[in-house]
């Protein structure tokens, strides 16, 4: 059997690791018992392309180094997916996969939706049936799309499962496998775990001439990347001034910059603005261990992430979720996950904010995170036939 799995931007390479693992796992197997091997293809397209967005996840997480990289780079959402639709086009015809396994809601996600589907290629989505409701996110759009080709559908969770199915989406195409960030984050919890926090904070950091004066389960981590949190001015510069004038003032904070966010930082003047302020320590994009180490002692996150509010909900880290919705509902707390929505208005963070500091950590479990997701996608992909 020949797979190719095809990644983009940071989110899926802690999708993909542990299933590259999963398969190197059965070749080895395969070895002893003389049963077919399966042939990976680990292809990016290069959405993500500096080396703290991408090559750190590889080596941190241990993937090996992609067979073919599409080199897209950035630009508006139809030409990402537009040339990385022409340039999949020619691998998938060359390479003629079984399947081919795409991961989460980004770019690279839909892009190779549609390319193999129209080559009449097996599509097999991994974290299908998330749904925000909000088709202005530029992911839900290409979840909505990827979901509808797909003929396997791998969830995360159960309510992912009732969704596809009000889409029409039939049972013989939708299997429960639990959330595949969790074997990553399993994985590598002891080693993240050693790591110091204060060397992470000075190693990463922006502007080096801060005091970093930083004790476990007594800082907030933010991260903001969402163009709804950071394209608009008036919004950027409402966080910006609460999170100067107000968490920091109670809790010293660690906010780790996305690209996307320094540059709109820089375009409204707020960036000289936010690094003269003493307790806020501002980082370059981390590697998956010393944002893992950080999320284990936070005192309190504040992320626009659905991945990380996912580790959250595993971790037991009270998160403010700074969207309006979410396609996770399964981390929020009314479904007993850490998290809290509370968009992008300012009263709402700030009540939200010191209610939660009163909260502790509380970890929990949903169904099937339990490390083994990566053993049932492959289990699935050889049972369909
Ligand atoms: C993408 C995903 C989003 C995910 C996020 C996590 C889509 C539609 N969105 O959004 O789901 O949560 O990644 O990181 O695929 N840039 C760099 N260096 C890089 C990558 C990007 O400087 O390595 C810059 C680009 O020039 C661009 C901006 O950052 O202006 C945003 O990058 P883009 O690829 O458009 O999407 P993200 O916002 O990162």
């Amino acid at each position: 059997m020949k797979i190719i799995s095809v990644v983009g931007a940071r989110p899926n390479f802690m999708k993909v690791a542990p299933f590259i693992s999963e398969i190197n796992r059965y070749n080895l197997e395969s070895l002893k018992t003389n049963r077919e091997q399966i042939k990976h293809i680990l292809v990016h397209t290069g959405q993500h392309y500096d080396d703290l967005m991408s090559k750190k996840f590889f080596d941190d997480l241990e993937i090996p180094e992609a067979d073919i990289n599409l080199g897209i780079g950035s630009g508006s959402h139809a030409e990402q997916v537009g040339n990385s639709m022409i340039e999949l086009e020619k691998v998938f015809e060359k390479e003629k996969p079984d399947w081919v396994i795409i991961y989460g809601d980004v770019n690279a996600t839909l892009a190779a939706s549609v390319t193999a589907k129209k080559l009449h290629i097996k599509v097999c989505h991994i974290e299908a049936g998330l749904r925000s409701g909000d088709l202005k996110m530029p992911e839900e759009i290409n979840r909505l799309v990827t979901d509808r080709l797909s003929d396997l559908l791998l969830t995360p969770d159960l309510l992912s499962v009732e969704n596809l199915k009000k889409e029409g989406i039939p049972d013989s195409s939708i299997r429960f496998v639990g959330n595949i960030m969790i074997d990553t984050l399993e994985n590598n919890r002891a080693k993240s775990d050693r790591l110091d926090i204060k060397q992470i904070v000075k190693s990463n950091m922006i502007s080096n001439v801060k005091e970093v004066n930083i004790k476990e389960n007594n800082y907030a981590v933010i991260t903001l990347h969402r163009p709804s949190n950071v394209d608009d001015k008036e919004i950027l510069t409402s966080l910006v001034s609460f999170i100067s004038t107000e968490v920091s003032e109670v809790l010293p904070v660690i906010w780790t910059i996305h690209p996307r966010t320094e540059k709109q930082l820089k375009l409204f003047n707020l960036w000289e603005k936010i690094i003269l302020v003493p307790d806020i320590f501002l980082v370059n994009p981390l590697g998956y261990h010393d944002m893992l180490k950080l999320n284990m002692h936070a005192k309190i996150m504040l992320t626009d992430s659905g991945g990380l509010q996912e580790e959250c909900t595993v971790l037991g880290t009270p998160c403010l979720t700074m969207r309006w919705n979410t396609e996770r509902p399964v981390t929020l707390r009314e479904y007993g996950g850490a998290s809290v929505l509370v968009g992008n208005n300012i009263d709402r963070i700030r009540k939200e904010f010191f209610n939660t500091l009163k909260e502790s950590r509380k970890p929990e479990r949903p169904a099937l995170w339990d490390g083994k997701t990566a053993v049932r996608c492959l289990e699935e992909i050889l049972k369909y036939c």
